[in-house]
């Protein structure tokens, strides 16, 4: 293997220009593919073309060193590098469970016919069991060289979190077909093996359901804590004590037990539709049938959310103004891509409601894909004269927010904490009727 690997990322999303970045600081020379010509205007002029703390210093340091540029050439980057990493995005299809495999497919397609040396090939995208396999065959039929290698190394990284991650992830997970590939991968990440992260090493389509297993268990834990906040809202338990009670069983463990309007994102619910669009073909639907419970009681938490707000408005939304605190999927993004903020908030507006929401790095976005919306540019904006407040994702700065100060602003001390954040008896104490999910 050689010393000093030069790596190429095919795909400048979350995914990869995170992977090309974190690879360029620990001391590779990195080259970044994207077919997104403005994409990669922004990444050469130092800018990360979405939101994600500590990332945009390190883009700009790597840059600096001359340790990462950006291209859209399969042939410039077949030349340079001796390992490629596939990081293209593998969506839902419109109207289907399934992924959207045609970014993966026209990655490994672009760069085949380029490769005319032994070098290897990881695959990094979230993608169907047997994916794969067909990537190999390909790679097999198109590159002129026959010894090019395939890996399979699927990605873990949390948005929000996604530098810290990947420069120290909880284990890395190596699907290899021969010793040699998994020597270079070994070379690749040598100073995460040495400082003790674990290697699992693996087949491919272990490698591949590694990470469909791993957020469908995380999805499956967070609709479960969700089903259980039903149960609370029925019998007047509460669903955050619950949380922390089974927590400190470490077999259940507490993290991913948060109670609220549920998961959304980029990953975990196309990744759950995925899984069961893929056992389906596989004729193992009855396995992962239980994922489409986890969706629906996902889902079931975004209309209850809307029934709280509305008896607090006495039954109706008609031209009651709504602050809507939040759109990003979670704090510490600026991803809406499958919103409970943005959904709750279009659901009210279509009942008539006067939205206006706030969030501290979405707004661009959200614009974008809801024109319709109403959007403040101040959480205290958002706020003032509205009938209803409703806190929909947990940034700190909604967290931190004074009940008096608020209620200074507002017609009337309504508020829905979609996420559980805010504490009750102090809400109360300022004259607020508070109103949460799975706790009274
Ligand atoms: C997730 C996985 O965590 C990550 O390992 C994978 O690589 C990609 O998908 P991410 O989508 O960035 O990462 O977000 P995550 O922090 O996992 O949160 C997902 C969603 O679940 C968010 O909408 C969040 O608000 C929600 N959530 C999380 C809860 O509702 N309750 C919780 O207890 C935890």
């Amino acid at each position: 293997a050689p010393a000093k690997p030069r790596i190429s990322v095919i795909g400048t999303g979350y995914l990869g220009t995170t992977h090309a970045v974190c690879m360029a600081e620990l001391g590779y020379d990195v080259i970044g593919l994207d077919v997104d010509a403005a994409k990669l205007d922004l990444l050469r002029a130092g800018t990360v073309p979405f939101f994600e703390p500590g990332l945009p210093e390190l883009l700009t340091k790597v840059q600096g060193g001359g340790r990462l540029r950006f291209t859209d050439s399969y042939a410039e980057i077949a030349q340079f590098a001796d390992v490629h990493f596939v990081c293209v995005g593998t969506p839902q299809r419109k109207g289907e469970l399934a992924a959207d495999l045609q970014y993966v497919e026209a990655a490994f397609s672009s760069l085949a016919p380029h490769l005319d040396r032994k070098v290897l090939v990881v695959g990094k995208s979230t993608v169907p069991a047997g994916t794969a396999v067909r990537m190999e065959q390909l790679l097999a039929s198109q590159a002129p060289c026959k010894d090019v290698e395939l890996a399979w190394n699927p990605e873990f990284l949390r948005e929000g979190f996604a530098v810290q991650d990947t420069l120290h992830p909880d284990r890395l997970v190596l699907g290899v077909r021969t010793e040699w590939a998994e020597q270079q991968l070994r070379a690749v990440f040598a100073p995460m093996i040495e400082s003790g992260t674990p290697v699992v090493l693996t087949d491919f389509a272990t490698a591949e359901l590694v990470k469909v297993a791993a957020n469908s268990f995380l999805a499956t834990k967070i609709s479960f804590i969700n089903a259980m906040a039903e149960v609370c809202e029925a019998t007047g338990a509460d669903v955050t004590k619950l949380a922390e009670a089974i927590g400190h069983d470490a077999r259940i463990g507490r993290r991913f037990l948060n109670a609220g309007l549920g998961f959304g994102g980029g990953c975990l619910p196309k990744d759950i539709r995925a899984f069961i669009a893929r056992a389906q073909e596989l004729g193992v639907d009855q396995a992962v049938s239980f994922l489409h419970q986890v969706d629906a009681i996902n889902l079931r938490r975004r209309a209850r959310v809307v029934d709280l707000g509305q008896e607090l408005l006495d039954g109706s939304w008609t031209d009651r103004r709504v602050a809507v605190l939040g759109a990003a999927f979670k704090p510490d993004s600026d991803d809406i891509r499958d919103s409970p903020a943005l959904d709750v908030a279009a659901a009210i507006g279509r009942r008539g409601a006067n939205v206006l929401v706030y969030d501290p790095q979405a707004l661009d976005n959200a614009r974008q894909l809801y024109p319709d919306l109403q959007y403040a540019a101040s959480a205290e904006d958002a706020v003032r004269d509205a009938d209803l407040v409703m806190l929909l994702t947990e940034w700190r700065e909604f967290r931190d927010m004074s009940p008096e100060r608020i209620g200074t602003l507002v017609r009337r001390r309504n508020i829905v904490d979609g996420r559980n954040v805010l504490d009750p008896a102090q809400w109360r104490a300022a004259g607020w009727v508070y109103r949460a999910l799975g706790r009274q």
